[in-house]
Parts: structure tokens; C-alpha cells; sequence
């Protein structure tokens, strides 16, 4: 995400950064709650907010589900806020696929708790402004996410 203008995106500045534990479905969702209620103390525009509130949960599960654990950072600029979510589990092995509605290698458990409709990645590409997914097999994953208010 280099451009040779400058944007918003040059001011962005890190707010917090918060740990998402893996397989933890007890805790899962708690993460995304936090950024909301964050951003709603701040004065963050409901809509706006909301598909943080999307984006941040749908990453946030993934990272519960498949990721084994890891991180998402909040970063403000004025009129944007990008989300920056780490794993170091096994990595995506066919990107394409998993942006795909539907698609879903979730387990039995996990779609009896109602995850694994394959709407999750789809989801983030509706609800943000631009996002891109870096991963390797065995290293891990991490997906950046802008919404602009
Ligand atoms: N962080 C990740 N690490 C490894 N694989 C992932 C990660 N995020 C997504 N995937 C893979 O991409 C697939 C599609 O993800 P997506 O979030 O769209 O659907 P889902 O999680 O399976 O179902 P839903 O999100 O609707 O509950 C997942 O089933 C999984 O195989
Ligand atoms: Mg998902």
C-alpha cells in the first residue's frame, strides 16, 4: 500500500493493539467489542463504525478459528481507521478459493457453534474500503483493513 501521493493514510497512528487468544470461543468476539466501544467513545460515525465493528469480528474469528491466536491493531487518521490483523498459524494455501462465498474448510464443531458459512472474508471485502491479505503456508496470515468514514 505505497503511493506517491499523500493521503490520510499518511497520518495514520497506532491507537492499541490488542491479543486475540486461538481456539478460545469463549473469549472470541471480545477483541471486535473492545475496537467498537473504543471508536464509539472517540466519536467514530455510527456507520462508519459498524463496518469496523464487521470487519473486526469477521478477522477476529478467522484468527480464533484457523490462526491459532495472534493480534489486531487499530491505527486513526482523520476520516479513516485501518485494522491490522495478525496470525502466525498456517497461512491461506489458495487465497482466491478462501475469498470465495461459501467456501469454508470450517469443522463440524465450529459450524454447529454457526461459524463456517463462508462469509467471513467476503464480508471484510464488503465492509472496507480497500483491504489486502499477506500470507505464506506455515508462517501465517495477516489482513489490513481501511474504512473510510
Ligand atoms: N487467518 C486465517 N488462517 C488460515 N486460514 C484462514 C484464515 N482466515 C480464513 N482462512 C481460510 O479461509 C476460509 C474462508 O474464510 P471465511 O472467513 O470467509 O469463512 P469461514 O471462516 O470458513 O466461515 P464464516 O466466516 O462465515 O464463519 C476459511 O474456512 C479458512 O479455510
Ligand atoms: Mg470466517
Amino acid at each position: 500500500m505505497t503511493s506517491p501521493n499523500h493521503g490520510p493514510q499518511d497520518l495514520l497512528q497506532l491507537v492499541q493493539t490488542f491479543i486475540i487468544k486461538g481456539d478460545d470461543f469463549a473469549a472470541a468476539g471480545s477483541v471486535s467489542l473492545a475496537i467498537k466501544k473504543l471508536l464509539k467513545e472517540v466519536g467514530f460515525p455510527p456507520e462508519a463504525l459498524r463496518r469496523v465493528a464487521i470487519t473486526a469480528f469477521e478477522a477476529e474469528m478467522n484468527v480464533v478459528m484457523y490462526g491459532g491466536g495472534g493480534e489486531v491493531s487499530l491505527f486513526l487518521a482523520p476520516g479513516t481507521a485501518r485494522l491490522v490483523i495478525k496470525d502466525h498459524g498456517p497461512g491461506i494455501p489458495d487465497l482466491d478459493l478462501a475469498m470465495q462465498e461459501g467456501w469454508s474448510t470450517a469443522t463440524a464443531a465450529m459450524r454447529e457453534m454457526g461459524f463456517g458459512a463462508g462469509m467471513g472474508l467476503p464480508n471484510i471485502r464488503k465492509n472496507s474500503s480497500r483491504f489486502h491479505v499477506d500470507t505464506a503456508l506455515g508462517q501465517g496470515t495477516t489482513l489490513t483493513a481501511d474504512i473510510d468514514i
